[in-house]
């Protein structure tokens, strides 16, 4: 189970690479990976429209790159939520500015027994993972105050047999076929109103320059040039949604 996050561990451990594990966002001149991943999560952040005295969660958070550039730009209170215990030890080391709640835990029960207490929700290129998709947006709607807001990303494949080589290589991906409708769909379900939504696919792809060869004609069993290449089609998409929770007054 996320064998690709096995390697970047201790990659990590050994500082070998950054603290986000993502594409990276390639606008404007060309940029290195890691100087695009900051890019990536400031484009994330400043979509959160944040500012000082705010309930912060990243969910999904892998070292805690994101919720680092929070930590730095704004004072109030953070919280981490993975699945993974070993990527929460590596992200709270080192020095945070603002109280931080890590919580290791299932994308959808980073909320059990508590409701309206968090004002804007973040989760970065993780849902794909999710095995419960619904129950994530259902909590984050439980958890945000009136007015509060989600902002999320994630990978949508199309049905074909790069997209099998994909979501194998990227384990878990429990629900492939996902649709952007599916996605809206589960959000509005869960009180959400859809106030954006980017396709950052085509930003992504120079990044790929440092992760894999470019696609062959045949169809290989790599994920990341799998993935290279459903992007490159248009068969792939990196939605980001920017979601207002109930009640038209944000704070
Ligand atoms: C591609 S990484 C993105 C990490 C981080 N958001 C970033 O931008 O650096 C996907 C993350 O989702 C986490 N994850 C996977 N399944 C999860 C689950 N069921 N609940 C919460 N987090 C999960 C992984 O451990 C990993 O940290």
């Amino acid at each position: 189970m996320m064998g690709y996050i096995d390697s970047l561990i201790d990659a990590r451990r050994a500082g070998h690479v950054s603290d986000h594990i993502h594409l990276g966002l390639f606008a404007g001149p060309a940029l290195s990976l890691e100087a695009a991943q900051v890019a990536m999560a400031r484009h994330h952040i400043s979509a959160l429209d944040l500012c000082d005295a705010l309930d912060v969660v990243d969910v999904g958070c892998g070292f805690g790159g994101t919720l680092r550039m929070v930590d730095k730009d704004f004072l109030g209170k953070l919280t981490g939520v993975n699945i993974d215990p070993r990527q929460i030890a590596l992200a709270r080391e080192g020095a945070w500015r603002n109280p931080v709640d890590w919580l290791t835990c299932d994308a959808s029960a980073f909320s059990q027994g508590r409701s309206g207490w968090a004002d804007r929700i973040l989760s970065l290129e993780a849902m794909f993972h999710f095995p419960d998709p619904a129950g994530f947006f259902a909590t984050c709607a439980k958890a945000l105050r009136p007015g509060g807001r989600l902002v999320v990303s994630t990978i949508l494949l199309d049905r074909s047999p790069s997209a099998h080589a994909v979501a194998q290589g990227f384990a878990p991906w429990p629900v492939p076929d996902m649709t952007l409708d599916d996605l809206t769909g589960m959000a509005t379900h869960a009180g959400f109103q859809v106030q954006d939504i980017q396709n950052l696919a085509p930003l992504t792809l120079p990044g790929f320059d440092w992760m894999c060869p470019a696609p062959p004609p045949e169809i290989t069993d790599h994920p990341v040039i799998e993935l290279r290449r459903l992007f490159t089609a248009g068969q792939a998409s990196y939605p980001m949604l920017v979601l207002q929770a109930g009640g038209k007054t944000q704070k």
